[in-house]
C-alpha cells in the first residue's frame, strides 16, 4: 500500500487513543490498537489479527520470529482466518491449504470507539476474479475485531451469489504459552476426535489435553469454551465461541517444526493453536442471499 493511502485510512478511519493505520511486520499495512485495557495489531493482509496483550499481561496471540510477511504467503502467528475450506482443498492438492482468504489483502471497513473503552475495527472482502479462479462463488466476508479487556473476531460470511454455497473455515488462533509440556488445556473432556496424525477410528478424549509430542485433532461435535491453564505465566486463556461444531488442538513439536521453513526449531515449546472450526462433518451452507457467522471471544485470567 502506498502511503498516500495510509494516510487517508488514518484521516477516515483513524480514531485517537484507540486505532492508527501504520506499516507493520514486512511494510504489510496494518491497525495498531491501543487503548485503556489492550493493544492489538491487526494486518489487513489476511485479515489477520497479529498481535492481542491486555495490560499487565504477556502477549495472548503467539507468532513465529519466522514468520513471512509478505504477500503470496501466509502469516504465521495471530489468527490466520482459514476459508472456504479447511486445512488441505478436498478434491484438488493443487489449491492452497486453508483456502485463499489468509492470503487475499482485506480493506477496513470501519472503526468505532465503543463506550467501555473497547475499540472495534472491521475489515472486509469480496469474491474477485483471482477468487472464483479458485472457488466458483459470490461472497462477502466481514471480520468484526473488538479489542478490549476481551478479544472477540467474529468472521460474518455472506452469500452474495444465487447459488448456495457451503464451506469450512477456521479462526487459527495460536496462542502463547510459558512451556508446552506444562500446560493443560480443558474443555474437551469426552468429547469424539479425529486424530490427523492416525487416520482411521475416532477416539474420545479423557480428561484434560496434555502435549508432550506431535497434535493435530479435530474435535467434534463440541461448542464448548476450552481453557488454557499456564501456571509459567500464571493465567489462564479461555477461547469461547459461537457458529463452530468444532475445534482444533494443533502443535507441531520437533520434527514438523523443523521441516517448516517459517518456523523456528525450538518455537513449538512456546506455542499452541486451539481452533475455532468449522472443520470435518462440520460443514456450513449458506443459502442465496444468507449470512453465517463464525466467532472466538478470548479472555486471560490472572492467578490471585
Ligand atoms: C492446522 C492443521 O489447523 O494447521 C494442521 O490441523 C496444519 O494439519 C496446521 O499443519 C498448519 O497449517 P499451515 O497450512 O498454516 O502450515
Amino acid at each position: 500500500m502506498r502511503p498516500v493511502e495510509l494516510s487517508d485510512l488514518n484521516a477516515q478511519l483513524g480514531i485517537p487513543k484507540h486505532v492508527a493505520f501504520v506499516l507493520g511486520p514486512g511494510g504489510l499495512p496494518t491497525a495498531e490498537v491501543q487503548n485503556d485495557h489492550a493493544t492489538a495489531t491487526i494486518s489487513m493482509y489476511g485479515g489477520q489479527v497479529l498481535a492481542y496483550q491486555p495490560h499487565g499481561t504477556a502477549p495472548v496471540l503467539w507468532a513465529s520470529k519466522h514468520s513471512y510477511y509478505q504477500p503470496g504467503k501466509a502469516i504465521r502467528g495471530g489468527i490466520p482466518v482459514c476459508w472456504p475450506w479447511f486445512g488441505p482443498h478436498p478434491t484438488d492438492s493443487e489449491l492452497p491449504a486453508h483456502g485463499f482468504v489468509r492470503t487475499s489483502q482485506w480493506a477496513i471497513s470501519g472503526t468505532r470507539a465503543a463506550a467501555d473503552g473497547a475499540t472495534e475495527v472491521r475489515l472486509e472482502l469480496s469474491d474477485a476474479e483471482q477468487t472464483r479462479a479458485l472457488w466458483p462463488h459470490s461472497f462477502h466476508l466481514e471480520l468484526i475485531v473488538v479489542v478490549g479487556p476481551v478479544l472477540s473476531v467474529e468472521l460474518v460470511v455472506r452469500n452474495t451469489g444465487e447459488q448456495q454455497l457451503t464451506y469450512t473455515g477456521a479462526l487459527h488462533s495460536y496462542f502463547t504459552v510459558s512451556d508446552i509440556t506444562n500446560i493443560a488445556i480443558d474443555g474437551l473432556d469426552g468429547v469424539q476426535y479425529i486424530d490427523q496424525l492416525q487416520p482411521g477410528p475416532r477416539f474420545i478424549q479423557k480428561g484434560a489435553i496434555a502435549i508432550s509430542s506431535e497434535t493435530d485433532r479435530i474435535y467434534l461435535d463440541t461448542a464448548g469454551t476450552c481453557v488454557i491453564e499456564d501456571a509459567g505465566l500464571g493465567r489462564r486463556i479461555s477461547i469461547g465461541k459461537a457458529g463452530s461444531r468444532s475445534t482444533v488442538v494443533w502443535n507441531p513439536w520437533v520434527a514438523k517444526a523443523q521441516r517448516m521453513r517459517d518456523f523456528g526449531d525450538e518455537e513449538y515449546r512456546e506455542m499452541v493453536c486451539i481452533e475455532t472450526t468449522n472443520a470435518a462433518d462440520d460443514r456450513v451452507t449458506v443459502p442465496e442471499g444468507g449470512t453465517s457467522r463464525l466467532q472466538a471471544t478470548i479472555a486471560v485470567e490472572l492467578d490471585a
